[in-house]
Formats: C-alpha cells, sequence, structure tokens
C-alpha cells in the first residue's frame, strides 16, 4: 500500500513540474513514506531522517518531510524530535503535498481529509513501465484487531466507486499493463457503498468480474483478504475466473484460537482449515501465503504449538512472521508484553524453519515445467538477468533484455535457489 501511495505521490509531483532525482543527495525534496505497524519500522525511520537533515547543512533549500502511517501515528511529537524536520502529512491527507512542498515552513496535515476530492487521480501513473500495478480499491479499516495500529492511522473505511476502480484499471490496460493488484486493507470487505467521491456498489466478486471482462488485464491479484470474509463466491471465482492468479496472502495471525480471540480476529482455526481446504479442492497448485505474529501477550507454548500445527496443517509455501510488537494506542498494548524477546525470537525461527522446508518441496513442484511469468526488471545479481513472477507468485530469474520489460513469456524452470525459482526462456 505504500508503494502504491509512493507511486501516487510521485506522480502528483511531477504533474506539478518537480523531477524526480536520481538520490538522495542530489534532491532537493525527500520525503519518507513510513509504516507504524511495529515499533522496529518507526525507529528506523527516525533514524533515516536524522542522517537526512544533515544535508541542510550543505544546502539550505533542503527540505525534509514524513508522511505516511508514523505521520499519522506521532504527529506533531515528530518535530519536537527532530526540529529539522519540514512537513508532516498523514496517509489520508497525501493529495496535499504539492501544496505543503510549495508553502515552505512547517506543515502538519494529518487527520482525516477535509477535501471531498478523489486522491485517486490515475492520469498520471505510468511513472515506471514494467507491466504490473498495484490499485487501492479502498482505504482504511473498521476492523478492531488489538494489536493494529492501522485504524488509527488510516481512518475509517472508504470503498472506491466500482465505475472508478474500472476506469483506472481499462486506462491502465491501453497503457500496456497486464497484472493489476486490488489493494485494500480489507478487499473482500469491499461493498462499494461508503464512497469517497459517490457512485458504484458492487461486491468484491463483482467487481473481480467486472475487472476479468477488460480487454488487456491479463493477471488479477489482491491484497490482503480477511479471513471472516472469505466466502464460496470467492473461491469459485478462482475456480471461474482464469485471469485471476493461483496465489493468495491470507493473514491467519494465529493457529490458537484463544489468541485469536483475544486479538478479536472474530474466526477462529477451523475456518482457516475450511477455506484452504475449499481453494485447494478449487485450484489444486494455488499458492498461500500468511501472516503470523508470535510472542501475542500471554501466548503460551501451548498456544504456540497450535500455530506450528496449523502450520503442518496448511502448509503455506509462505510466510511473514512478526514478533508482537506492542502499538502505543492500541488494546493490547493495555496487555503485559509478557513473552521475553529470545523466546519471540525462538518462535520466530521455528515457523520460518517449517515454511522454509514447505516452500522447498513446493519449489520442486515446477522444476521443469513451463511456466508464463511477466518481466518486471534486472535482478540484483548479474547484468542481463532478469526477474518476473510466475501466476503462483513465484519470482523466477532468468537471461533476458530490457526488451522484454512488461511481456509476459514463457519460461522453462530450471532450478531454484533458496526463494526464487531459476529458469530459461524457450521462446
Ligand atoms: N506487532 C507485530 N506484528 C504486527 N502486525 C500488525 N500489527 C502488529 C504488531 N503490533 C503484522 C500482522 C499484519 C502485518 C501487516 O503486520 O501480521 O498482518
Ligand atoms: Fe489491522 Fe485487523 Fe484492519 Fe488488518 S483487519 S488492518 S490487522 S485492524
Amino acid at each position: 500500500m505504500n508503494e502504491r501511495d509512493s507511486e501516487m505521490m510521485l506522480a502528483q509531483l511531477q504533474r506539478a513540474g518537480h523531477t524526480i532525482a536520481t538520490n538522495e543527495k542530489s534532491a532537493d525534496v525527500v520525503i519518507l513514506n513510513t509504516c507504524s505497524v511495529r515499533e522496529q519500522a518507526e525507529i528506523k525511520a527516525i533514524g533515516k531522517a536524522g542522517y537526512l537533515t544533515r544535508m541542510k547543512r550543505t544546502n539550505p533549500n533542503f527540505i525534509i518531510g514524513i508522511v505516511g502511517c508514523m505521520a499519522e501515528n506521532l504527529g506533531e511529537s515528530i518535530f519536537q524530535r527532530n526540529s529539522a524536520i519540514d512537513f508532516v502529512v498523514g496517509p489520508q491527507r497525501l493529495h496535499e503535498l504539492v501544496e505543503v512542498i510549495e508553502n515552505g515552513g512547517k506543515n502538519l496535515r494529518i487527520g482525516e481529509s477535509k477535501s471531498t476530492k478523489s486522491d485517486q487521480d490515475f492520469s498520471y501513473r505510468l511513472k515506471k513501465f514494467n507491466g504490473t500495478a498495484f490499485v487501492s480499491i479502498m482505504e482504511g479499516c473498521n476492523m478492531r484487531c488489538s494489536y493494529c495500529i492501522v485504524p488509527k492511522t488510516r481512518g475509517k473505511e472508504r470503498c472506491r466507486p466500482v465505475d472508478e476502480i474500472v476506469s483506472e484499471v481499462e486506462f491502465l490496460a491501453k497503457n500496456c499493463v497486464k497484472e493489476v493488484t486490488l489493494l485494500g486493507q480489507i478487499v473482500n470487505k469491499y461493498i462499494g457503498m461508503e464512497t469517497v467521491t459517490g457512485g458504484g456498489k458492487a461486491t468484491f466478486v463483482q467487481l473481480l468480474e467486472r475487472i476479468h471482462e477488460i480487454s488487456g488485464v491479463e493477471r488479477i491479484r489482491y491484497m490482503s483478504p480477511h479471513p471472516r470474509y472469505f466466502s464460496d463466491d470467492l473461491i469459485s471465482a478462482h475456480r471461474n475466473l482464469p485471469k485471476l492468479c493461483p496465489a493468495i496472502h491470507l493473514p491467519v495471525q494465529s493457529g490458537s484460537n484463544r489468541v485469536l480471540k483475544s486479538m478479536g480476529r472474530t474466526y477462529g482455526r477451523e475456518k482457516i482449515f475450511e477455506i484452504v481446504e475449499k481453494l485447494r479442492t478449487a485450484v489444486p497448485e494455488i499458492g498461500i501465503s500468511t501472516d503470523i505474529i508470535v510472542g501475542y501477550p500471554g501466548e503460551t507454548e501451548e498456544e504456540f504449538l497450535e500455530t506450528v500445527s496449523l502450520f503442518d496443517a496448511v502448509r503455506f509455501n509462505m510466510a511473514f512472521i512478526f514478533k508482537y510488537s506492542p502499538r502505543a494506542g492500541t488494546r493490547s498494548a493495555e496487555l503485559a508484553d509478557d513473552v521475553p524477546e529470545d523466546e519471540k525470537e525462538r518462535r520466530n525461527k521455528v515457523l520460518l524453519e517449517r515454511v522454509g522446508e514447505v516452500s522447498l518441496l513446493y519449489n520442486q513442484r515446477f522444476v521443469g515445467k513451463i511456466t508464463d511469468v511477466l518481466v518486471e526488471g534486472h535482478a540484483k545479481r548479474g547484468k542481463n538477468i532478469m526477474f518476473g513472477w510466475t501466476p503462483n507468485h513465484h519470482k523466477v530469474l532468468f537471461s533476458a533484455t530490457e526488451n522484454d520489460i512488461g511481456k509476459i513469456i514463457h519460461v522453462k524452470i530450471d532450478g531454484f535457489a533458496t526463494t526464487v525459482l531459476l529458469g530459461t526462456i524457450v521462446d
């Protein structure tokens, strides 16, 4: 979501006549787009801002701003932490950025947007073309997961009207975008009724069907769904809509019903088993990944082992494991953060090892097969080595040229190295 917001900010600034600097040292303005989900992310951003404000010594016109969730979360106190910071803009006010930069002086823009104008100006989106684009379908979140800062930073749920989303995807498709990823805190809660600008009405599945009809779009992904709203018609959509990619990121958070209840997740582990079984029946090769929090307040060894047993039963091929981090203002911050750091670390490692074993086997299934890959760009290793993604959301490295960026090509998978597949183009 932050990536999409950064893209939108760049587009706004370019439209207003600004140019993108090639590196931070040559920039007159640096904007740090931040995350507040865990404390570590905030510590990093504050540290980076401290480092960057030193640039004011050599360039007195240098401007530095903090935007995104940390801006919203810490607000004015950011100026107290570092008085050299020029502006602080929350995620709901990013469309005011040009005005803020051109205003000069200290600016604090947090809280809900006063403007009724949609910040979804998509006509300037194609900053870097690589065939794939994020499309926001809703912003904010009305859930109250006990550990989560997002409802505070991103505000109440607001769904964009269907027609606006469809126009955006049509525009992207006309400009050679082949893959769209629909974004929202809970995409499958999309109802298209509370809108930013008025208009449309639809369920998430209807929206998927509308997008599926758009010619030029070859792949559709979405992130993230919430287990509670994972309906049978969404599972059927995976069977019926060939463009819908066979890869799902389904944040589960814990395998213990006691912990899930305390987290306010509104489902139990049985629901996860049910969704996964139905999904695998509909699409046997589907990739399923997840988010897990270890060391949530009061999480006992037995409760942790329930997460391990859920891992063993579900066999996620990828998982982000997070060590619980109390966030001030959330409900769980009132509970004692009583799992020691080294125990959180151990639990983290146990799950990572588990998922590593499964992902190895999952990767092996693709060796020798020919798969579609959307070429995204240069890989870090080697000059003509490119990377791209399979429909199952595997990253693949292969030799190709810049001309292939943005194309869907056929690649034979020869092997793999930890998390990436290695292949050769076959046409
Ligand atoms: N501590 C640790 N992890 C968290 N997440 C959200 N809030 C916290 C927190 N306070 C994780 C969840 C979520 C992902 C984006 O970040 O797993 O799905
Ligand atoms: Fe946070 Fe829960 Fe909303 Fe996800 S669903 S953004 S974890 S409050």
